[in-house]
């Protein structure tokens, strides 16, 4: 099946339900993370910023990886002000959690029925294929802004996509086999994610009692992959500072950062 509509956004609406204050859009553009990091110095620039784009020609994920983005997925970033939001440094890893745990819920109401799961860090998986992406990044030239950058693989059919993603990743139309309004989508999760940030500013410990749940790893054997070096063990899940907890042959070991490279 394939669908090449190209989504039409209601700003108006996004601006209205959400606690977005302003919103960039573009038809195309290199990445929606690049634009609201240039933004990010503008001191004039309402937050929370939705940067939104149909196109984007240069997604890019963690590391150096970069993200497969074609016409009918959704791809954005939200510019946040860490001091009016209220969200220490010392909270900053738990909103990427938090804005994996927004999609997934969000994906979980919207495709009832399927089983979609929390990769550690962030990511969203139906399966062992990859549905969404998040990629937080600071501004180095404004330390107290952040920008959340989200992409969803939504009415973008895996159909057009390159064989070497097709056996990787998933659509949300591909699972529903019906379009997904993708304004009243993204209006879910940015609902859901400030919700999110809400549990992260306040402490509360729903956000990892959620994520446990959710957590695709938990109970499989993994292989971390960091700066520090390569861990391989059962996974555990997380703990209250979102590190990945791995039980290897020495012992237990705690994940502040990495990427899983192996999964059993
Ligand atoms: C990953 O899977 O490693 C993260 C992917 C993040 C992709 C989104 S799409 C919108 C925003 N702009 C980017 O350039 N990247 C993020």
């Amino acid at each position: 099946m394939s669908f090449h509509h190209q989504p039409a956004f209601d700003l108006n609406q996004l601006q209205r339900e959400t606690f977005v204050k302003s919103v960039q859009f573009r038809d195309q553009v290199d990445s929606t993370n690049d634009l609201a990091l240039s933004l990010a110095t503008q001191p004039e620039i309402k937050t929370p910023l939705l940067v939104l784009a149909l196109r984007q020609t240069a997604g890019r994920g963690r590391g150096s990886n970069q993200w497969w983005a074609s016409v009918g997925s959704l791809a954005f970033s939200v510019l946040l002000d860490c001091k009016s939001q209220q969200l220490e440094v010392r909270n900053w890893p738990r909103i990427s959690l938090a804005a994996g745990l927004a999609i997934c819920r969000v994906l979980r109401r919207t495709a009832a029925g399927h089983d979609f799961r929390l990769k550690w860090p962030n990511d969203v998986y139906l399966g062992d294929r990859k549905v969404s992406g998040v990629l937080v990044e600071s501004a180095s030239t404004c330390p107290d802004r952040l920008v959340i950058g989200i992409g969803i693989n939504v009415n973008n059919s895996l159909d057009s996509a390159p064989p070497e993603i097709q056996e990787i990743a998933a659509s949300l139309s591909d699972v529903t086999g019906t379009q997904v309004n993708c304004t009243d989508l993204l209006t879910r999760v940015l609902l859901e994610l400030e919700a999110q940030l809400h549990a992260v500013r306040s402490g509360t410990p729903t956000l990892l009692e959620a994520w446990q749940e959710l957590c695709m790893l938990r109970g499989r054997t993994v292989q971390v992959d960091s700066i520090s070096g390569s861990v391989v063990g059962v996974c555990q899940g997380i703990d209250q500072d979102g590190a990945l907890l791995v039980e290897t042959e020495d012992g237990s070991a705690r994940c502040l950062a990495g990427v899983v490279s192996r999964i059993e």
